[in-house]
C-alpha cells in the first residue's frame, strides 16, 4: 500500500492545471483555466479548472474533483494507478507499505489486463532482439523497410514467434493468468476448445494509450500469400477501443502539440517512416476507419488536421464523405494527395524524407478545395452532376460552425465551381434553415412540470462558480422587459424569493466545496449580474447591496430592515416574515422541511438562484416564438432561431439542474 506521506506528496505537487494540461488544451479565463471538457462530447468549453483550488469541473455533465481523481476518471485508473501515474509524472519515489489485503483487492481486472498486455509487449521485443529467429526474421524485415533502430526502439516494435503458443505457454509459466490472455485477445479459443496465441509469426506495433500505456496490437504478416490478412489487430477489450484510440499519438502528443498541427495518415507504417522523417507529429486511425471520437480526441491537443491521402482515386472518393466530421468538430482540414502507387511510407523510403516535406508544402490544399476539385472532376459537361456537386460542397461547408470560415470558403468556391457567389449563398441559408427548422420542431414537443426522480447533485462539492461562464447567451440581451410577455409568464413570485433568500442569509457563509467558506451574498449577487429585475423594488435592494459590497460593507437582516427608504424597508420586512416557498418538490428532492431550509442552505440558495434564471429563460424563450411567427426574411428566420436554440440550450442546463421538467 502507498504511504500517506507519499500520497500527501503527491498531492500536493499535482498542480491541477498541468495534469489536466496533458489532455485538454487549456486557456486562462480569470482566476480559472477553461477548455473543453474530456467527459462529454462538447463544442463551447465548459470545462473549469481552478488552479488556486486545485480542482476541475464541468458545468455541462457536472463531473468534477482533483488531480487524482481527475486522472481515475479521464484513464479510468483505480485510485493506487492514479497515484502512481502522478508520481511518475512528478518524479516522485512511491514509498510503500506491506502490501495489504484490501491494496491486493484493489489491484482490479483492468490493471491484469494493462499488465498482461505489457508482458506481450516486452514478450515481442526481446524476441526480436534477442532470439535468432526475432532477429533473422522480424528485425531484418524491419531494417529492409529502412526503419532506423531507434525508431523500431521507440516504438517498441517487436516480433511474434512462428508457433503457435510460444507467448502463453511462456506468461502461464510466468505466474500470469490464460483468462487475462483471452480477454485481451492476445489468446484465441478454437471451436473445438483449442486455445493459442492470435499473433504469430508476425512484426508487432505496440498501440500506446495516451498515457503510453501499451493497450493492444497491429501485427503484420510477412508473407506475400494473399490467402493470408496483412494485419492482424488486437480485438476490442476494457483497455482498448479502437474508435478512440489513434496510433502514435503518444508518440506524437508533443510535436503536434509544438507545431499545433496534425498529419493523420493511413498505416501503421505510415506513421513510422513519416516519424522518422523528421516529422513527428502525425497518427493514424489504426486498423479502423475515422470516427467522430478519433477527431475528438485529436481536437483537444490541435485544431488542425493535414490528412495524408494514399494516390489511390477510389479509396479516397469513398472517405470524402467521412471526412465532413472533421469540419463539424470545428476542426480546419487540409489535404494532401500522394503520387498513384504512393503512400506517405513508400514515397518517404524511395524519395527521401526532403522530398517528402516538399511535396507536403507544394501539396496540401483545404479539405474543401480538395473535395470540390474531386468530384468535379466527374462532372465536367454534365449539368445535372454539376448541381449535386454543389450541393455536396456546401452541404460541406454548413458543417463548419465557425461562420466567418465558411463565408470565405463560400467566396473561393464560387470561383472553382464558377457559380455566383449568391446563389452558394442561398443555397447555403436553405441548408442550415433546414436543419435549424428540424431541431426547432424537436424541441417544441408539449413538456410536462412534473418532477424527475433523480435530484441534482447538490451534495457534491460545488465550486465557485456553479454557472457557466454566461448563462445567457451573448447575442441576446438579458431582457428589455417584454411588457406582454409579463403575463401570464410572471417571474415577480421567484425574484422576491431570491431577495428573501439573499436577505435572510447574505452574511452568512457556507462551504461549497469542502474547503473555502464563502459569504452567500457576495456569491448571489455574482450570478445574478446578467439578470435584470421585473419588480423595481427588488431591482433596487440588488443595486443597493451591491453598493454597499463594493464599499466593503457585508448588509445584513438588521441594516436592510433599518433601511432608511420606507418602500425598501416594508418590502424586506414582509418577505423575511413571510416565507416564500420553492416549489415543493425542490424542498423534496433535498429532503429540506419547509421551516428548516437552512439545513442545506446550498439547495435553498440554488434553488432560488435557478428558479429565478429558469423563470427569466421562459420568458426570453416565449418572446422569441412570437418573433418567430412574425414574417422574417431567411436570414433573420435563421438569426431567431438560432438564438432560440440558444436559449433552449441554456434551459435545458437549468432544468437538469432543477431537475424538475423533461424537455426534448
Ligand atoms: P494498408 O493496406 O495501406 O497497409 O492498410 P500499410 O499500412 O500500407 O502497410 P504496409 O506498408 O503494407 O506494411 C492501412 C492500415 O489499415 C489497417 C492497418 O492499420 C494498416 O496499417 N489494416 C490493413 C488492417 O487493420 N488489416 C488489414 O488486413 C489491412
Ligand atoms: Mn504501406
Amino acid at each position: 500500500m502507498i504511504k500517506k506521506e507519499t500520497i500527501d506528496r503527491i498531492v500536493e505537487t499535482a498542480l491541477i492545471e498541468e495534469v489536466v494540461g496533458d489532455f485538454v488544451q487549456l486557456k486562462k479565463r480569470g482566476t480559472s483555466m477553461i477548455g473543453l471538457c474530456p467527459f462529454h462530447n462538447e463544442k463551447s468549453p465548459s470545462f473549469n479548472v481552478s488552479p488556486s483550488k486545485g480542482i476541475y469541473k464541468c458545468f455541462g455533465c457536472g463531473k468534477g474533483g482533483d488531480s487524482i481523481s481527475f486522472v481515475m476518471e479521464h484513464e479510468k485508473y483505480a485510485y493506487p494507478e492514479a497515484l502512481k501515474y502522478l508520481a511518475q509524472k512528478y518524479n516522485i519515489e512511491i514509498e510503500e507499505s506491506e502490501i495489504t489485503p484490501e491494496y491486493q483487492a484493489q489491484v482490479d481486472r483492468r490493471e491484469s489486463l494493462y499488465i498482461i498486455t505489457n508482458y506481450a509487449a516486452k514478450f515481442f521485443e526481446t524476441t526480436m532482439w534477442g532470439s535468432p529467429s526475432g532477429q533473422t526474421i522480424g528485425l531484418s524485415y524491419f531494417r529492409e523497410r529502412g526503419f532506423r533502430d531507434d525508431i523500431i526502439k521507440k516504438f517498441e516494435l517487436g516480433y511474434s514467434p512462428d508457433e503457435w503458443t510460444a507467448l502463453q505457454d511462456k506468461a502461464i509459466a510466468d505466474g500470469y493468468r490464460p483468462e487475462f490472455l483471452e480477454e485481451t485477445g492476445l489468446s484465441v479459443k478454437n471451436d473445438s476448445g483449442k486455445v493459442y496465441d492470435r499473433f504469430r509469426g508476425r512484426v508487432m506495433f505496440p498501440i500506446h494509450n495516451f498515457t503510453g500505456r501499451i493497450i493492444g496490437f497491429g501485427g503484420r504478416t510477412l508473407k506475400t500469400d494473399k490467402n493470408v490478412p496483412k494485419y492482424v489487430n488486437s480485438p476490442q477489450s476494457d483497455i482498448y477501443n479502437k474508435s478512440n484510440v489513434l496510433y502514435g499519438l503518444f508518440q506524437a502528443k508533443k510535436a503536434i502539440r509544438d507545431v499545433d498541427n496534425c498529419y493523420l495518415v493511413e498505416g501503421y507504417a505510415d506513421v513510422l517512416s513519416v516519424h522518422q522523417a523528421g516529422v513527428e507529429n502525425v497518427v493514424a486511425a489504426s486498423g479502423t476507419s475515422l470516427t467522430p471520437e478519433h477527431v475528438r480526441i485529436m481536437a483537444r491537443v490541435t485544431k488542425n488536421v493535414t490528412i495524408l491521402f494514399d494516390g489511390d482515386a477510389a479509396g479516397i472518393k469513398a472517405s470524402l464523405r467521412g471526412l465532413d466530421m472533421i469540419l463539424e468538430e470545428g476542426l480546419n482540414a487540409k489535404v494532401v494527395l500522394f503520387p498513384e502507387g504512393h503512400d506517405p511510407d513508400s514515397y518517404i523510403q524511395k524519395l527521401g524524407s526532403a522530398a517528402f516535406k516538399t511535396h507536403i508544402e507544394l501539396h496540401q490544399q483545404d479539405f474543401i478545395f480538395f473535395k470540390t476539385q474531386i468530384l468535379l472532376k466527374e462532372a465536367t459537361n454534365d449539368p445535372i452532376k454539376k448541381a449535386a456537386v454543389i450541393r455536396d460542397i456546401i452541404e460541406s461547408i454548413a458543417k463548419i460552425p465557425d461562420a466567418i470560415k465558411a463565408s470565405v470558403f463560400v467566396r473561393e468556391c464560387s470561383a472553382l465551381l464558377n457559380v455566383e457567389e449568391r446563389i452558394l449563398i442561398a443555397e447555403l441559408n436553405n441548408i442550415k434553415l433546414t436543419k435549424a427548422k428540424k431541431v426547432y420542431n424537436a424541441t417544441r414537443s408539449p413538456q410536462p412540470d412534473s418532477p424527475l426522480p433523480d435530484s441534482p447533485q447538490l451534495d457534491s462539492p460545488l465550486p465557485d462558480s456553479p454557472l457557466p461562464d454566461s448563462p445567457l447567451p451573448a447575442a441576446i440581451e438579458p431582457d428589455s422587459p417584454q411588457p406582454e410577455a409579463r403575463s401570464p409568464i410572471t417571474d415577480e413570485y421567484q425574484e422576491r424569493e431570491l431577495i428573501r433568500v439573499l436577505i435572510s442569509y447574505g452574511d452568512q457563509l457556507v462551504n461549497w466545496d469542502g474547503m473555502t467558506d464563502t459569504y452567500i451574498g457576495p456569491y448571489i449577487i455574482t450570478n445574478l449580474s446578467d439578470i435584470s429585475f421585473n419588480d423595481k423594488l427588488c431591482e433596487r435592494i440588488i443595486t443597493y447591496y451591491h453598493d454597499e459590497l463594493d464599499k466593503g460593507i457585508m448588509p445584513t437582516e438588521k441594516t436592510l430592515i433599518q433601511h432608511p427608504d420606507k418602500e425598501l424597508k416594508d418590502l424586506v420586512i414582509s418577505l423575511i416574515s413571510s416565507p416564500y416557498m420553492l416549489s415543493a418538490n425542490w424542498y423534496d428532492m433535498h429532503h429540506i422541511n419547509v421551516p428548516d431550509e437552512k439545513v442545506n442552505l446550498k439547495a435553498t440558495i440554488m434553488g432560488a438562484i435557478f428558479h429565478l434564471k429558469k423563470k427569466k429563460i421562459a420568458t426570453m424563450i416565449a418572446t422569441k416564438q412570437k418573433q418567430l411567427q412574425a414574417d422574417n426574411s431567411n436570414e433573420q428566420e435563421l438569426q431567431l432561431m438560432k438564438e432560440y436554440l440558444q436559449l433552449k440550450e441554456v434551459e435545458k442546463y437549468i432544468s437538469n439542474y432543477l431537475g424538475s421538467v423533461i424537455i426534448k
